[in-house]
């Protein structure tokens, strides 16, 4: 069992009052709140090494370069990868997953294939669209049902030898559906196609493996997952990063450069053009060990008990349309109220210290697919209390009330 009261002081926010009632806060998937392990972290780096990394012979430079790759160990061994040479550090998901499209640039040929899925994040659909629109390829799409699940058998019938590149989420930011993305992998394999797995949603709640996996390349974002913003890793097996040209042209990634030629450096500096975010890489790793230290077992039963709770409580109010009734879900409810506009519900409830996601949740496709303009999210954090999710249901019946 977790002590949910001692982790909770590790995070200075959560004592917080905001308009003057405690702070609940449900707005996890868009992005985690941070301990105090990790807001310390991030202070010593610049009181005790900051220095530009792989660029000088002075011993601050050095502690700096070996901090940094000594956090590229820590998302290597979390993610149980093969090297550490396969992990790239990026500015977040968005990044990692730009950088595999415009790669595959320079692979696709007009009349490929590339399938992504109805439950995506606009930005795992529009580097799609935009490198469908360079190339000449087609974009085809997995849809889902009533429920927010995939449709296997569509998603069976699109693939072909034409598809090169398939690329789901692990788990919908919108809904909180779990996908099968272990069949999506293994059946996009079958017919010669690459996959890349969206994890932004799923590293908060899971450790995934991606050798067992058996993915091409998983993007995610630091932020999500108790580290800081501007900060997030792209996971790309070695022959594929080999394959892939440069994403961007500076320094750190080059080998020589003349004006005639220039070569490229190794794996993962060939990705990495200019000053990252070194003390956010670093400190990205103090939070993958702040995690393991509570354990991804229970976190995940945890945050199971957070779903049910809220999935029953909420079902108490009249009116109340749950999207994504799923057996595989993460601790996300996404809801709406008969009649009345998600926006209004959560601008009342922020009043009474409640923090959730309102809108379309950059899931445009998802919103169209259900006919509505947005959802109220609520997204559970292993740091969340059932007592919180009893605050919220209160304050959306008062707030149902008050609109009615
Ligand atoms: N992608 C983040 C969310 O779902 C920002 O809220």
């Amino acid at each position: 069992m977790l002590d949910i009261q001692k982790i909770r002081a590790d995070f200075p926010i959560l004592s917080q009052t905001v308009n003057g009632k405690p702070l609940v806060y449900f707005d996890n998937g868009a992005t985690s709140q941070k301990p105090q392990v990790v807001i310390d972290a991030e202070v010593k780096y610049y009181n005790e090494i900051n220095a530009n990394i792989h660029r000088g012979v002075h011993t601050l430079s050095q502690l700096a370069t070996d901090a940094y790759e000594v956090a590229r160990g820590k998302v290597k061994d979390h993610i149980n990868a093969k090297f550490a040479h396969e992990v790239l550090f990026t500015s977040g998901t968005t990044h990692g997953i730009n950088l595999v499209a415009n790669g595959f640039a320079s692979i696709l040929k007009p009349g490929d294939e590339v399938v992504v899925s109805s439950l995506e994040h606009h930005s795992n659909i529009v580097p799609w669209q935009m490198l469908c629109e360079k190339t000449g390829a087609v974009l085809k799409v997995i849809p889902i049902d009533e429920n927010g699940e995939l449709i296997i058998s569509e998603f069976d019938a699109l693939l072909s030898d034409k598809t090169k590149i398939v690329t789901v989420n692990h788990i919908s930011n919108a809904l909180g559906v779990i996908n099968p993305i272990q069949y999506i992998i293994d059946r996009a394999h079958a017919v010669g196609a690459a996959v890349l797995i969206d994890g932004a949603q799923a590293v908060p709640h899971l450790k995934p493996d991606v050798q067992e996996l058996d993915c091409d390349f998983y993007a995610f974002s630091g932020h999500k997952m108790c580290g800081p913003t501007g900060t997030g890793i792209l996971y790309g097996k070695e022959t594929w990063l080999n394959k892939l040209p440069p994403y961007q042209g500076g320094g750190e990634m080059i080998k020589e450069v003349t004006f005639e030629k220039t070569t490229y450096a190794d794996l993962p500096h060939k990705f990495e053009a200019g000053t990252p975010n070194i003390a956010g890489g670093i400190v990205l790793g103090t939070a993958i060990d702040y995690l393991n230290e509570i354990g991804f077992d229970k976190i995940h039963e945890y945050e199971n008990e957070l779903l049910e709770h809220a999935t029953k409580r909420l079902n108490e109010i009249e009116g109340i349309r749950i999207y994504g009734n799923t057996k595989n879900k993460a601790s996300v409810v996404s809801f709406n109220i008969d009649g009345i506009h998600p926006y209004d519900i959560g601008s009342i409830i922020d009043k009474l210290g409640i923090a959730v996601r309102t809108g379309h949740h950059c899931a445009q496709p998802i919103m169209n697919f259900f006919c509505i303009p947005g959802t109220i999210r609520a997204s559970f954090s292993f740091y969340n209390t059932k007592e919180e999710i009893d605050a919220m249901v209160d304050a959306v019946k008062k707030a149902q009330t008050m609109l009615s």
